[in-house]
């Protein structure tokens, strides 16, 4: 044999054995991915302590105290709801029908309203929705249990069946509603709505209040579940707040012209001495974010819009008013320096009792053996992805970071958190409390909360297709342990 031929038949050899290499290795990866058809999700989570004290002999996964028993309070309610989750056609002002699933019948479902102080109480039934529903309270600080998330906090309520959530209303502001069920679908199809916490003084006399719920429904983009122009009258002199509410996946760039205005409150939390705006920025709230934007009426037309569509909301004086204010976009608004500072319980100088850092990125991989791009936490993909491990007390610091091309809008429910600085930047302005933060690509947020809300809570990306692809992992109390499970004969499918 010649010299070629010889090594012709080594590389040949070689060759095959690194395509059975390969083969073997893929199959592992393929085989390793896989999910089981029911999982305690803490049965995968890396556990992270942060750099604080890690409990003899680590983390008991089960037993302990269990995420049943954290409830809210027993007794007379002082506000009661029923929400039925249905199938319903749903007709647009502009005559298209689409076929959604409801609380109620509409898109969005009813607003909810409860004073501070309150204990709230929501009574959810389930007519007809497939494979089942919960309602998850999406930016309150509930106790844990009432929660609503399938497979973590509870078992998905199915059709024909139904639960009843009960919490204190501690905060004050714009929150929602939605189903935390196959949440990527079911919210997208309209199982959502807004729930608003006021004040236990009441308001001014001529005030509006508007809960102004931005959806894409089938690819039409509606505000307050209208699509087109809206119309409404305002008196001169009315103040205004708008709860801009965005239940979308993707940021939603709200433009507000024809008066000035100030943005009153961020995530549910009130902004400290916040100054008056009329250079039209655009309002880029996150997906699942909220704003609330409050105005003085004027005697012209306002116009509320989301850029880039035919969805607007104009507010009119009354007169046949019917001019919409010129209506080009400025530059994004910019909490991190809208406001003014005011003493906090904590700060960047704060001595934290554990410091995580959460890093979103891509890598080629399965999920649950589906090869592709994978979204990564820490670099690595679902379920192998970190447990950020607290006790009750524990100052936190939370650093996220986005290393890949696209936004992550980051939940964290049950806690709201600080936001110190973006970008190595220091917040300046009003105290920045948030509980859904677009993190933009290529940058970084320091935030900071304390963990004192005992329980397992998600933390995830509320673009929910993110989350469905692998961009979900949870915050964990020392101790807590949940007896549901992911898949199962409740078909948990939280994400
Ligand atoms: Cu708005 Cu985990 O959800
Ligand atoms: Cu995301």
């Amino acid at each position: 044999m010649s010299v070629r031929r010889v090594v012709a038949r080594v590389l040949a050899v070689v060759g095959v054995a690194a395509l059975v290499v390969a083969i073997g290795l893929g199959a592992w990866a393929w085989k390793s991915s896989l999910l089981p058809g029911s999982y305690n999700v803490m049965d995968y989570g890396r556990q992270d302590y942060g750099g604080g004290a890690i409990p003899p002999g680590g983390h008991a996964v089960h037993g302990g105290v269990s995420v049943d028993t954290l409830h809210g309070p027993t007794g007379r309610p002082d506000v009661r709801y029923r929400l039925v989750a249905q199938q319903a056609t749903v007709r647009l002002p502009s005559g298209k029908q689409i076929e959604a699933l409801t609380f109620d019948g509409t898109v969005p479902g009813p607003v909810l309203r409860a004073h501070r102080g309150d204990l709230v109480e929501v009574t959810l039934v389930n007519r007809d929705v497939d494979p089942g529903v919960t309602i998850h309270w999406h930016g309150v600080d509930v106790p844990n249990a009432e929660d609503g998330v399938a497979g973590v906090t509870q078992n998905a309520i199915p059709p024909g069946g139904s639960h009843t959530y009960r919490f204190p209303a501690v905060q004050t502001g714009t929150f929602w509603y939605h189903s935390h069920e196959s949440s990527s679908s079911q919210v997208a199809r309209g199982l959502f709505g807004a729930f608003v916490i006021e004040p236990r003084e009441p308001a001014a006399n001529s005030s509006l209040d508007l809960p102004v719920v931005a959806h894409e429904l089938h690819g039409i983009e509606t505000l307050g579940g209208r699509d087109g122009t809206s119309r409404r009258t305002v008196s001169p002199g009315t103040v205004v707040r708008l709860r801009l509410v965005n239940t979308d996946n993707a940021p939603k760039p709200f433009v507000l012209s024809g008066s000035s205005f100030r943005v009153v409150a961020i995530d549910g939390t009130d902004l400290n001495r916040p100054g008056s705006i009329d250079d039209r920025p655009t309002l880029r709230v996150a997906a699942g974010g909220r704003y609330d934007v409050e105005l003085a009426m004027p005697s012209s037309p306002v116009a509320l819009r989301v850029d880039g569509t035919t969805a607007t909301l104009v507010l009119s004086p009354g007169d046949g008013g019917t001019v919409v204010p010129e209506d080009t976009a400025g530059a994004n608004f910019d909490p991190l320096t809208y406001g003014e500072p005011t003493a906090m319980p904590f700060a960047a100088s704060s001595a934290f009792d554990r410091s995580f850092t959460l890093k979103i990125g891509r890598k080629p991989g399965f999920l649950d053996g589906h090869p592709g791009m994978q979204w990564t936490l820490n670099g690595g993909i679902y379920p192998d992805v970190p447990m950020l491990m607290v006790e009750p007390g524990d100052l936190v610091k939370l650093t996220l970071v986005n290393d890949t091309s696209t936004v992550h809008p980051m939940h964290l429910h049950g806690h709201h958190a600080l936001v110190l600085s973006r970008d190595g930047r220091p917040a300046t302005g009003s105290p920045w409390w948030t509980d859904t933060l677009d993190v933009e690509p290529g940058s970084r947020y320091e935030l900071a909360f304390r963990a004192d809300n005992p329980g397992l809570w998600m933390e995830h990306c509320h673009n929910l297709n993110h989350a469905a692809a692998g961009l979900t992992m949870h915050l964990a109390y020392v101790g807590v342990a949940t007896p549901f499970v992911t898949g199962g004969d409740a078909h948990n499918h939280p994400e």
